[in-house]
């Protein structure tokens, strides 16, 4: 049985990196929907392309924006609810500007970039999951903020980042915790070091072959879009961690989900 069979998702900042990676799995495991967002269209036409190859059930639909611009989240959620009948099961808030490269200090920090970067990682997830929420309070539904250990520490030069990132878990921690009770649940995963474009830029003087393949640190997205963790919300997790114990899952299945309840709220790890 595929573990997102049914499932319609709509996931930003799909055209490369993690996002990327994301609609593969989902598609691979049996998602009737995916929703893709980025700016740039043409990479997201030929990633359906790709994905009607090797999942010709998954209904694909590409919708260029810009996640940083109010009306084009409404537009975004507009037409994935359209497409999809009114209903969307889960949402991965992934798309993420790192700022300029170098990263300057906060003193030398450009305001018009510290605006793009807070638009772009922190307004524009908490504008979709305020638009998406009347079609999840309904059905149920899963939202999976991408997060960073940059939105937990303050690293120097990680500037506006790593502000939007500590935004980014305020917001998911207090959306959780205002959807105590319904069928809809937020969760955040810190994806770890990732060999991406995004990363590379923010630290070219490094290897990258010591960071994880993005298709590497999935895993955790597929349990947190599944049905295996409908009882979990408000809980931070690292995909390169130990998330399976966190969850009380065994480390080769995710079938024996166990004790993560919404009451863990007020407990959750701090990862
Ligand atoms: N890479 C790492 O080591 C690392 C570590 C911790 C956390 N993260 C987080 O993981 C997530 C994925 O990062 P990544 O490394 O895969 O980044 P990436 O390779 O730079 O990809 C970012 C994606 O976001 C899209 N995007 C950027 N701005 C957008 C906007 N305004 N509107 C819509 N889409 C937009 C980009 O597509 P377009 O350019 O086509 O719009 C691209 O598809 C991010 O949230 C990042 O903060 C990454």
């Amino acid at each position: 049985m595929k573990r997102l069979s049914g499932k319609l998702a709509f996931i930003t900042g799909a055209s490369q990196g993690l996002g990327r990676e994301l609609a593969f799995v989902f598609a691979r495991e049996g998602a009737a929907g995916l929703a893709l967002v980025a700016r740039r269209g043409e990479r997201l036409s030929e990633l359906r392309a790709e994905i009607g190859a090797l999942a010709p059930a998954t209904n694909v639909v590409a919708i260029q924006g810009d996640v940083g611009q109010p009306d084009d989240v409404e537009r975004m959620v507009a037409t994935a609810l359209a497409a999809f009948g009114g209903r969307v099961d889960v949402l991965v808030n992934n798309a993420s500007v790192l700022g300029p490269s170098p990263m300057p200090y906060l003193l030398d920090y450009p305001l018009e970039d510290f605006l793009q970067v807070l638009n772009v990682n922190l307004i524009g997830p908490f504008l979709l999951i305020r638009k998406f929420l009347p079609a999840m309070i309904d059905f149920g539904g899963s939202i999976i903020n991408v997060t960073s250990d940059a939105g937990i520490t303050g690293y120097p030069g990680w500037g506006a980042y790593g502000i939007s990132k500590f935004g980014l878990e305020g917001l998911s921690q207090t959306w959780a915790a205002e959807l105590t009770g319904t069928a809809v649940r937020v969760n955040w995963v810190d994806p770890g070091s990732m060999n991406t474009a995004m990363h590379r830029a923010a630290e070219p003087g490094e290897d990258p072959s010591q960071w994880a393949e993005p298709g590497d640190v999935t895993e955790v997205f597929v349990y947190l879009a599944s049905d295996e963790s409908a009882k979990v919300s408000g809980r931070r997790f690292e995909a390169q961690g130990e998330w399976r114990k966190q969850a009380g899952l065994s480390s080769d299945s995710m079938v024996a989900q166990t004790g993560v309840q919404r009451s863990d709220f007020a407990t959750a790890d701090r990862g």
